[in-house]
């Protein structure tokens, strides 16, 4: 029997070879995790290109991991319609590259997706509250957004612990994501300040048996 999942493991495809996708999403679909971490990256809002709706289309064909898609772009209101459309199950936009940050919630609301926010290291947590009760996932991210591999800024943990602390306060039902740096010396770290998914990339597809390390982080700790 499998024990009881305290957290759920998001691994990132970031890390992987993007000419043998179906390959990665396999090993994925064979380990624990059912959720799959998609960056999409513009070039603009960060220093790096990844791939936008195609590829997350195409992944959709081929599997039914959960996609959780997370938009380093900037204005993502032009792109949201193309992301709901691709079959994305969250779509996560961060507050720092959109003006009017409720309404692009909005948009990704009025689709069929969850809805998700995210803010880089240097932007105070109390920049989401306003939007807090009409999220269903908070990311946090623990490097500077754009590539996979940093090592992770530990003081941003402390943002887990306010959103931990304020949702169960103000009774809110959002989900807490992680996303940078996290490997199995430190999740045991990152678990204690009370996130509910950790996504891994670096950790899980640099590993030599990726399964493996997804099990790894499962049982941290
Ligand atoms: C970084 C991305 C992350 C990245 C994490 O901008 O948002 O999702 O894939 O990679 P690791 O786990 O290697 O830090
Ligand atoms: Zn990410």
């Amino acid at each position: 029997m499998k024990k009881e999942k305290r957290i759920e493991i998001a691994p990132s495809v970031l890390s992987a070879d993007f000419s043998d996708m179906k390959k990665y999403i396999k090993i994925v679909e064979e380990s624990e995790a059912s959720w799959l971490h998609l960056d999409v990256m513009d070039g603009h809002f960060v220093p790096n290109i990844t791939f936008g709706p195609k590829m997350v289309a195409d992944i959709r064909k081929v599997t039914k991991l959960t996609l959780d898609v997370h938009l380093m772009i900037t204005d993502p209101d032009n792109f949201i319609p193309a992301f709901l459309e691709a079959g994305a199950d969250i779509i996560t936009i961060h507050h720092e590259s959109t003006v009017h940050l409720h309404r692009s919630l909005s948009y990704i609301r009025e689709g069929n997706a969850k809805v998700g926010v995210s803010i880089v290291p240097s932007t105070p947590v109390s920049m989401l509250y306003e939007v807090l009760p009409f999220v269903d996932l908070v990311l946090i991210m623990s490097v500077n957004p754009g590539f996979g591999g940093q090592t992770i800024i530990l003081e941003t943990l402390k943002k887990v612990e306010i959103l931990r602390e304020k949702r169960e306060r103000e009774n809110y039902n959002f989900l807490i994501e992680i996303d940078g740096g996290v490997n199995r010396d430190n999740c045991k770290r990152v678990i204690d300040a009370g996130v509910d998914i950790i996504v891994a990339g670096s950790a899980v597809f640099k590993s030599e048996n990726p399964v493996k390390e997804i099990s790894i982080l499962y049982n941290c700790g």
